[in-house]
């Protein structure tokens, strides 16, 4: 073994890319490159998702996400990096990553001219499941899955939503504990798609590692751990939704008064805040992190001054997103990785 392979397995809190201490990684890849041709597609990335979790490779359109998942689960070949997948070397061990993982999305598997349930016990006999475990399996899952009633019509006729969850329905026969999911929702409509990030939750609360690669920041939002914003080839941002949104400028926190007095006090006193005398509401700028939270609650205590309501607003992850992706940034720190 890699020494450093070593190490990393007795450690893998010494990742960079995580601030989980104890929990080992269903996903770990170190310096993951593909290019094709002379077109760089990953340019050496760093990932590491805990046993558990919800990670999300966020990205443009052609930024490299459904490469990642190709890669990480053996359908093609990394140029070069370190990786290892439910405990697994990728490259020492592909018949093992196949083993522990299940993989659903735009190269999906679904064949539209048969039945949902023929799809199934396809899939069910792929996995050399019995005949009667197989077709229970398919049982349970379909019901799962809302899908029983469709069971017995071709794919070809079913929704988009439909379509998704049989493929997910698909993907579980194995039982896999780590799933990658390439944009799951994208194209689906609002309802299926919440219908979609619920099915999700449910796998993660039975203790599914999940990779997830989307194109909306609200889903990584809504659904994620730890989110990696992948553009240019490269992790431009890496931490919870929370981290990333402090990332960038346009946070504040907002205290509101009703006492007029104390309002005029508080904005007489502090320094660098913005007066709204109407609402009697101050603004400050502030990363809204625990230690600014509580410099300024320190302050009003010590100035005896009781602000009425005290509000957090941090910029949404659209603004984390385009600042991260079209250049313009964040001055400084473009390639931050949040701890
Ligand atoms: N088999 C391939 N041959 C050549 N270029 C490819 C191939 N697959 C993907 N690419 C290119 O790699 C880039 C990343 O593609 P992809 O991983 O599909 O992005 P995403 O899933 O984020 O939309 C794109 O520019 C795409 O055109
Ligand atoms: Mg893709």
């Amino acid at each position: 073994m890699h020494p450093e392979t070593a190490l990393n397995a007795r450690c893998p809190n010494l990742c960079a890319m995580t601030t989980t201490t104890s929990r080992s990684l269903a996903i770990a890849a170190k310096g993951l490159a593909k290019a094709y041709g002379d077109k760089t597609v990953l340019d050496g990335i760093d990932l590491a998702v805990p046993t558990g979790t919800v990670f999300s490779l966020l990205g443009p359109n052609g930024a490299g996400k459904t490469t990642a998942v190709k890669i990480l689960s053996t359908l093609i070949r990394a140029d070069a990096g370190e990786l290892h997948v439910g405990g697994h070397d990728l490259a020492a061990d592909p018949q093992a990553v196949r083993a522990a993982i299940g993989v659903t999305g735009q190269f999906s598997a679904v064949d539209g001219l048969i039945t949902g349930e023929e799809n199934m016990l396809l899939m069910a006999d792929l996995h050399h499941l019995s005949r009667g475990e197989g077709r229970r399996t398919a049982v349970e899952l379909l019901e799962r899955f809302d899908l029983t009633e469709a069971a017995k019509k071709p794919v070809s006729t079913y929704s988009g939503g439909m379509k998704r969850r049989l493929d997910l329905a698909m993907t579980l026969v194995g039982n896999p504990r780590i799933i990658f999911l390439d944009e799951p929702t994208t194209g689906l409509d609002p309802r299926s798609r919440h219908n979609m990030w619920q099915i999700i939750r449910e796998l993660v609360s039975d203790g599914v590692t999940v990779f997830l690669t989307t194109q909306y920041l609200e889903e990584a939002d809504e659904l994620a751990d730890r989110i990696a914003v992948l553009n240019d080839g490269k992790i431009a941002a890496e931490g919870s939704a929370g981290e990333l949104k402090r990332l960038i400028p346009g946070g504040h926190v907002r205290l509101r008064f009703t006492d007029p007095a104390a309002y005029q006090s508080a904005a007489v006193a502090l320094r660098e805040v913005t007066r709204d005398d109407e609402a009697l509401a101050l603004q400050i700028p502030s990363d809204g992190s625990q230690r600014e939270l509580r410099a300024i609650l320190d302050w009003l205590d010590s100035a005896g001054i009781e602000a009425d309501e005290l509000t957090v607003h941090t910029p949404d992850l659209d603004d984390v997103f385009f600042a991260l992706t079209d250049g313009a940034g964040v001055p400084d720190q473009p390639k931050e990785t949040v701890r």
